[in-house]
């Protein structure tokens, strides 16, 4: 993925008329495209109705038994940390112990919110990010511009960015490689700027380029907090932590362990859900860390609620509990064949052509895309008027903003197979016509 597009391919080799000759084919078979009526999306990074009927049995699960294994009525309120076999299943889902987690209520991304939050204005790895409001000089609004920087690896998950700057953060981006995020440069950053507060992570299954984290990444990483001010956190969204197509899985580093090795700890924030696993919005939330970590997450939930929905997570506990793989062997089998055919149409549509390179994944939610230079906007605005809904080019960026324009986010989950078929070969059929059009006026403008 990261190899750079070669420009030596079979394309940009052509005479201008073999690409005169190619441009009017593929506008040919782009105008029968177009005139085909086709209503396709590849943008919803969401489970299939197939998928979800996999854990229908949520329904009625318990049948009339509301009682933890501790004695806990989930029907009442309390119990802030979570009853003990869903903290135990989110273990299970994250490899770490059940006292390391709680589990909470129906997200993940809500808890990002609560910890992020804690961090700026109450403090959670040591004093507050934002020291003029902890100091209660409550005269600055969100929108004000603070000396707070969160380090953004792009491409990277939208909404991690739209989080940040909804609390005031900075954002810098940081390039990634197949390995992680370019950990040269975190350091550096880390290092040399005390306003760097935060690293946003999505270790396995990257969101959206696919990668996994390595061993050295995922080691550098959790010494961070080390190297960094004081204050500083490793956000670590491991959403797609089970969500593999092969059996037995790639492993990843546990951060946890390592923080603990470097005794940096309290610096590590973990989150994970069973969003993608059960019911995507109705199913449990994990936050997990430090003993701290936990203690200062949980008085600040005391605030806002008198406990999360503890029956959804006894009936996520029941269903899941012990059978997390089977679970996600029955989504990979209807997942795996829609990241197969994208695999196999841009391979034998755009193969050695020098236009674009994408991306494997062996799991996830994801395809990224990567176009010449200065086309995704184009490929997706052309994709468009054939019917083919594609993510705006540039999501994957701080601020919706990609500045080579060449990332192209692929969700193929939500879509049946024939229309994630239909859908990567009109995209196919994009990429090359911008990129023959613009190798064209290239040559031309010489
Ligand atoms: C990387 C990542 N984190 C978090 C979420 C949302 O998780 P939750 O449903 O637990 O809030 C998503 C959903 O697409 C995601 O891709």
């Amino acid at each position: 993925m990261t190899a750079p597009l070669r420009h030596d391919g079979a394309l940009s080799g052509s005479t201008d008329a073999e690409l005169a000759a190619r441009e009017r084919e593929l506008e040919r078979r782009y105008r029968v495209a177009c005139g085909s009526n086709l209503d396709l999306d590849l943008t919803r990074g969401k489970p299939s109705a197939d998928q979800l009927a996999l854990s229908d049995a949520l329904d009625g699960i318990l049948d009339g038994d509301y009682t933890a294994s501790d004695g806990t009525d989930t029907r009442n309120y309390g119990g802030l940390r979570g009853i003990p076999e869903a903290r135990t299943l989110g273990a299970e889902i994250m490899g770490l112990r059940p006292d390391q987690v709680i589990a909470a209520g129906n997200s993940s991304l809500t808890l990002m919110y609560l910890t992020v939050d804690t961090a700026l204005r109450y403090g959670l790895n040591g004093a507050a990010w934002d020291g003029a409001l902890s100091r209660g000089a409550r005269g600055a609004s969100p929108s004000q511009e603070r000396p707070i920087l969160a380090l953004c690896p792009v491409p990277g998950y939208d909404r991690h960015f739209t989080l940040t700057e909804a609390l005031g953060i900075g954002m810098t981006p940081i390039g990634m490689t197949d390995d992680g995020p370019d950990m040269d440069r975190v350091e550096a950053l880390v290092e040399s700027d005390p306003s760097v507060k935060c690293l946003w992570c999505v270790p396995k299954y990257s969101n959206p380029t696919g990668c996994i984290y390595s061993p050295d990444t995922v080691r550098r990483i959790a010494r961070l907090p080390q190297r960094a001010s004081e204050g500083f956190l490793v956000l670590w969204d491991n959403a797609y932590a089970v969500h593999d197509f092969d059996f037995p899985p790639p492993p990843l580093e546990n951060v946890l362990e390592c923080a603990a090795e470097a005794g940096t700890e309290d610096g590590v924030v973990l989150f994970g859900s069973t969003s993608k696993i059960s019911f995507a919005g109705a199913g449990v939330g994990f936050v997990a860390g430090s003993p701290n970590t936990l203690d200062r997450l949980e008085a600040r939930m005391s605030v806002m609620t008198v406990g999360h929905d503890k029956v959804n997570q006894l009936r996520h506990a029941r269903f899941l509990g012990g059978r997390v793989r089977e679970q996600m062997r029955a989504h990979a089998a209807r997942v795996r064949p829609k990241f197969e055919a994208i695999e196999r149409i841009l391979s034998e549509s755009l193969g050695g052509l020098g236009v674009a390179v994408w991306t494997r994944p062996r799991g996830g939610y994801f395809v990224t895309v990567n176009t010449l230079p200065h086309l995704a906007s184009e490929v997706v605005s052309l994709a468009g008027a054939a019917g083919v809904t594609l993510t705006p080019a540039g999501a994957t960026h701080p601020g919706g903003h990609d500045p080579e324009d060449h990332i192209i986010r692929l969700a193929p989950t939500f879509a049946a197979d024939d229309e994630v078929e239909a859908a990567t070969e009109i995209l196919a059929l994009c990429i090359e016509l911008a990129s023959v059009r613009k190798l064209l006026a290239k040559s031309r403008a010489k």
